[in-house]
């Protein structure tokens, strides 16, 4: 039986997509945005996946949208639960309910550069290698179990946009291969720390040239 996943996100989606694109042994049972007009939801409908718009400014609270699409994502039975450029910030409540089975991908190595903006955070501070996160998500924010980190250089003429760009292909890269982890069932969370079974040494990338 392959793994049944919903897949959260508030934009553009190239994540999703790539996640879609990957082959792996899941079913996507329903992307759900909280912006009705997300080209990730188009990109669904599309590809003949259930694509729920829930606006959440149509709704007084974080906790009362959390809980609603709580029971929205509950009805598609999901396995995991994908964040893929979900830019909200999820309540304590409905993180408990589905923790274990949420991962989330932040475009930094965490836990350097939590939060927005992280390439135009990562050039003011000078470092020389970037990268991104996929991590099960826990009440702390853009913290959580790491399962993989991919690392980029970083060049002396990038700009935010150069250098997203460069992080966006490793994230590419990663999410899939973290789902199709997850889906194989190889994830073992161990206080604190995700040790993947049979090959420990594959959690981190490192793309050719650097
Ligand atoms: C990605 O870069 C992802 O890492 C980031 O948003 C972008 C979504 O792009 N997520 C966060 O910043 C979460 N804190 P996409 O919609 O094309 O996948």
């Amino acid at each position: 039986m392959s793994c049944r996943v919903v897949v959260l996100l508030s934009g553009r989606g190239s994540n999703f997509q790539a996640i879609a694109e990957a082959r792996l042994p899941i079913e996507i049972v329903a992307v759900i945005s909280n912006r009705p007009h997300a080209a990730g939801l188009d990109y669904a409908r599309t590809h003949g996946l259930a694509a729920i718009a829930l606006d959440h400014t149509a709704h007084p609270d974080r906790a009362a949208f959390d809980a609603l699409l709580a029971e929205e994502i509950e009805r598609h039975r999901p396995d995991l639960v994908v964040l893929a450029g979900y830019m909200r910030i999820l309540s304590p409540a409905f993180i408990a309910r589905f923790e274990g089975r949420l991962l989330n991908i932040h475009p930094s190595l965490l836990p350097m550069f939590q939060g927005l903006k992280t390439h135009e955070r990562a050039l003011a501070e000078g470092v020389k290698i970037h990268g991104c996160t996929v991590h099960f998500v826990t009440a702390d924010l853009d913290h959580g179990p790491i399962v993989i980190q991919a690392a980029v250089p970083v060049r002396a003429d990038d700009t935010p946009d150069t250098l997203a760009a460069r992080v966006l292909r490793q994230e590419h890269r990663i999410y899939p291969q973290a789902v199709r982890w997850f889906a194989e069932g190889r994830l073992e969370i161990n206080r604190g720390r995700v040790n993947l079974k049979d090959d420990p040494t594959s959690q981190s990338v490192f793309p050719a040239g650097m």
